[in-house]
């Protein structure tokens, strides 16, 4: 949705006129390539349109000021006193993933304007106003939309150059030493990097990108199942130790460096997903042919179902309803998974009638209401 009406109105009765600038990043689908970013490995996610924006204005002071719409309270702090703590919060402060549990949203602009100090930057400050319509804990990366707005409207104020790979890598250093999660590249990358009408393809070791137009004649549909996992981090930690301990086995860096010809019936069944979702990835990246980019999607849902174990029975159900309907080409989970959302490759003439019967199916064998919407892929972190 288009919220740039919202953060203006909103900025123009909190400041009493109009913002110097309004910037926006997007939330993701991915739509092949799961739990391969943090192996050096490939992805395909896309930019969707649900984002972040943030209406603001330049502050003379090197304060930040930043007025969360859907929370109803500000985030506030001065550069000086972020840039001072070494190592980000997370690392820095074992108190500090108790007070995480409080005011969780605002350590996010923090956490950027840390990263972008420690990189050399010189911020100013600044004030605004922000909505969102990422859905939080979907697995669609609100997060790293978050991030990457913040990013972005610093850009503006201090004049950097927007370099979205750069851009990237500093919004995860922030979630992964601020914030305190794990998180590979990938979400960061295509909010900063996406692309309207096209899927990203993303090396993850070299952070070379390559636009994938969609198939001809089919739409994303993004089927949230509507649960959340608690216990999503440290299965999602375990998974990373255990691949790194599979590339150990094989003698490499990482992963991304084992093809699918060194597997043997005996490798490990983590490794052995990831070596093939690479590979599938790849497939779908090349293929402008809806069956066999479907079908791929079909196999990864299937190699992190029963190798990676990273779904849940809803996940599993959903993913099921929509491959027996009409128009669906192919259904797999995305994200990191354990609960959120799924994603499908439909016919474009038959999305109306997809999303109504999965919806109905859904709701009927689960009693979860999911909510359920085709995705159109738009640009990455923009000034509007
Ligand atoms: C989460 C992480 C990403 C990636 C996916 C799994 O979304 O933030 O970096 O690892 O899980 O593909």
């Amino acid at each position: 949705m288009n919220l740039a009406p919202r953060v203006r109105d909103a900025f123009q009765q909190k400041f009493g006129t109009a913002p110097t600038f309004i910037v926006r990043a997007p939330g993701r689908v991915n739509l092949i390539g799961e739990h391969t970013d943090y192996n050096d490995g490939f992805v395909l996610p896309m930019a969707i349109d649900r984002a972040t924006w943030i209406a603001l204005r330049p502050r003379k002071d090197d304060r930040v000021s930043l007025f969360s719409l859907e929370h109803g309270e500000a985030a506030e702090f001065d550069l000086a006193t972020v840039a001072a703590v070494r190592n980000g919060g997370a690392a820095a402060d074992r108190a500090y993933q108790a007070r995480l549990q409080g005011n969780k949203w605002g350590e996010y602009p923090k956490g950027v304007a840390w990263a972008l100090q420690q990189a050399g930057h010189k911020l100013r400050g600044w004030e605004g106003v922000t909505a969102c319509d990422v859905p939080m804990g979907a697995g669609l990366s609100s997060s790293a939309s978050f991030e990457l707005a913040v990013a972005r409207a610093f850009a503006c104020v201090s004049d950097l150059k927007w370099d979205p790979a750069q851009m990237a890598k500093l919004g995860q250093l922030a979630e992964n030493r601020w914030v305190g999660v794990n998180c590979g590249i990938m979400d960061q990358m295509i909010s900063a990097a996406g692309k309207a009408d096209h899927a990203l393809l993303i090396d993850c070791r070299s952070l070379a990108t390559q636009l994938v137009p969609l198939p001809t004649g089919t739409v994303v549909v993004v089927l949230d199942t509507m649960t959340r996992r608690g216990l999503v981090e440290s299965a999602y930690n375990e998974r990373r130790a255990q691949c790194e301990a599979a590339a150990k086995e094989f003698g490499v860096k990482a992963l991304r460096d084992v093809s699918v010809k060194e597997l043997t019936p005996q490798t490990n069944k983590r490794a052995r997903h990831v070596v093939t979702e690479n590979d599938r990835t790849l497939r779908a990246a090349e293929t402008r042919d809806p069956v066999l980019f479907g079908a791929l999607m079909n196999a990864s849902h299937d190699s992190l179902r029963d190798d990676f174990e990273v779904t849940n029975k809803e996940l599993n159900v959903i993913v099921d309803l929509a491959r027996k309907a009409s128009g669906c080409f192919g259904a797999r989970m995305t994200g990191a998974g354990f609960g959120g959302c799924a994603v499908a490759l439909v016919a474009a003439s038959e999305a109306d009638r997809f999303t109504a019967q999965v919806a109905r199916e859904y709701e009927a064998a689960t009693k979860l209401k999911p909510q359920v919407y085709v995705c159109r892929a738009t640009n990455g972190a923009e000034v509007v």
